[in-house]
């Protein structure tokens, strides 16, 4: 393509005109740069970065497509790439190809979730997506729920609810339980409401990283002492350093007993309750107020895509509904930008929707026990002479040399983290109660045993 085919000024929009054929151009040099990208993943591994990388700025005459491609290929070749088969370091797996497509189409659309009049089908899709969500995991009519950019969002309004709903919106004596492995989001969400970090309580956990009922008990006896209300407890389905489980249903009747929000935080766990694969503890989720489910960490959805569903939709509508003046409302109709913290919002939903149609549930249960495949097949094969491990039901590994002292524990994980790059193995390096750990996460579909075996011959050099 050369610069004479595209005059800039045709095409800053599309048309309304015609047939957008240069769009059409566009759209397909750029689909093949990046289909590019994905097939040579071995050329660049999964961390390619030149430290030399520039991040050019937009000049006065703006710059011709050519240089925008060359600007995109250089983004691509210094980029984490999640379709390489050595890329286990997050949650963060292959992008799922009707998700791409989604991410595509929402980009055209650009429609508006606040409001049903700036996304009336959107708006209802998103509505009854959550609603086909909330109803799989149990939950009953009344429920529902909304999207949100991760994890940490959902949460965020999650807790939020619940600190409203209970009534201490603005009492400074209200605190949040949460586990020691509970994910770090949660000090985020403590200071987001206005608390201070005294108010986010650690309950210790067991030998398996999940919470301990009998800790829980105490602090919760504790608070009553010391006259702090809890307007929270929050259950983890799925530790991010190990995968660990905290016993939901024990919790939940806690919570019941004493009225108090329970939260599961199953951004990681969550997503298998919509399979029949037996992890313990998925059946009881139903009884929780609030559930944050984040099918971009395992299933590939594309970043961004993280939902919070409710047992009770309106508990969102009291906590976040101000009004939307200046946009004109349907009566039975919800303006999505009215239940949760985020306003304008672009449709995500559409590559959950269209990533979820494509998987069907028995694509979504293949995905989820090719992970767990994976991890039992690197289970079976790690040395455990050599290595003490930390796993759960999950799809996560954290190990250690055994008898490695804490302090060592730096050193030896930045050394084989680097190791492995340069053998085009992306690991993460977790700091945790106080040592650093080695985490692989087995997401990666494209991961198979003959690059697992090579893992494990480097890890045992
Ligand atoms: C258990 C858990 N909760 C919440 C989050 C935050 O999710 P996000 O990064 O999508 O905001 C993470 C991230 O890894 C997580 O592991």
């Amino acid at each position: 393509m050369t610069e004479d085919l595209i005059n800039k000024k045709d095409i800053y929009f599309p048309s309304y005109l015609g047939s957008n054929d240069k769009l059409i151009t566009l759209l397909n040099r750029a689909t093949e740069i990046l289909c590019d990208w994905f097939s040579k993943v071995d050329k660049y591994g999964p961390l390619p970065f030149d430290e030399n990388f520039k991040c050019l700025m937009p000049d006065e005459d703006g710059n011709s497509t050519e240089d925008l491609f060359s600007d995109i290929q250089s983004l691509l070749n210094n980029s984490f790439n999640p379709v390489h088969p050595g890329s286990l370091a997050h949650l963060d797996p292959p992008p799922l190809i009707f998700s791409i497509l989604g991410d595509l189409i929402a980009a055209g659309l650009n429609n508006n979730l606040l409001a049903y009049e700036l996304s009336p089908s959107i708006t209802l899709l998103e509505e009854s997506l959550c609603k086909w969500f909330a109803k799989k995991i149990g939950f009953n009519d009344s429920s529902g729920g909304i999207a949100a950019s991760g994890g940490t969002l959902s949460n965020l309004n999650a807790l939020i609810a619940a600190r409203y709903n209970s009534g201490l919106g603005s009492d400074p004596n209200s605190v949040l339980l949460v586990s020691e492995d509970a994910h770090s989001s949660f000090i985020k969400c403590t200071r987001i409401m206005g608390l201070d970090e005294a108010n986010l309580i650690r309950v210790k956990t067991d030998k398996n990283g999940s919470m301990d009922l009998n800790n829980l008990r105490k602090t919760i006896d504790k608070c009553l002492i010391d006259k702090k209300k809890i307007f929270a407890i929050v259950a983890t389905l799925g530790t991010t350093v190990r995968g660990a489980i905290d016993p939901i249903q024990e919790i939940s009747e806690i919570c019941k007993e004493r009225n108090i929000w329970l939260h599961i935080d199953g951004s990681i766990g969550g997503i298998f309750a919509l399979t029949s694969i037996p992890i313990k503890g998925l059946n009881n989720i139903n009884q929780a107020n609030s559930i944050t489910i984040n099918p971009q960490k395992i299933i590939g959805i594309t970043k961004t895509s993280s939902l919070l569903l409710v047992s009770e939709m309106s508990t969102l509508e009291n906590t976040f509904s101000t009004g939307l003046p200046y946009l004109s409302s349907k009566e039975d109709i919800v303006n999505r930008g009215e239940i949760g913290i985020q306003g304008s919002r672009p449709a995500e939903v559409i590559k959950l929707w269209l990533g979820l149609r494509f998987l069907g549930l028995k694509g979504i249960e293949d995905i989820l026990k090719s992970s767990i495949k994976r991890k039992d097949f690197f289970l079976k094969n790690i040395s455990k002479n050599k290595y003490e491990i930390f796993s759960g039901p999950l799809h996560i590994v954290s190990f250690l040399p055994k008898g490695i002292a804490p302090k060592d524990t730096d050193l030896w994980t930045k050394t084989k983290v680097n190791e492995l790059i340069k053998n085009n193995f992306m690991l993460s390096r977790p700091k945790f109660k106080g040592k650093y750990f080695l985490r692989v996460v087995m997401g990666n579909y494209n991961t198979n045993e003959f690059h697992i075996e090579e893992l494990l011959r480097l890890l045992d050099n």
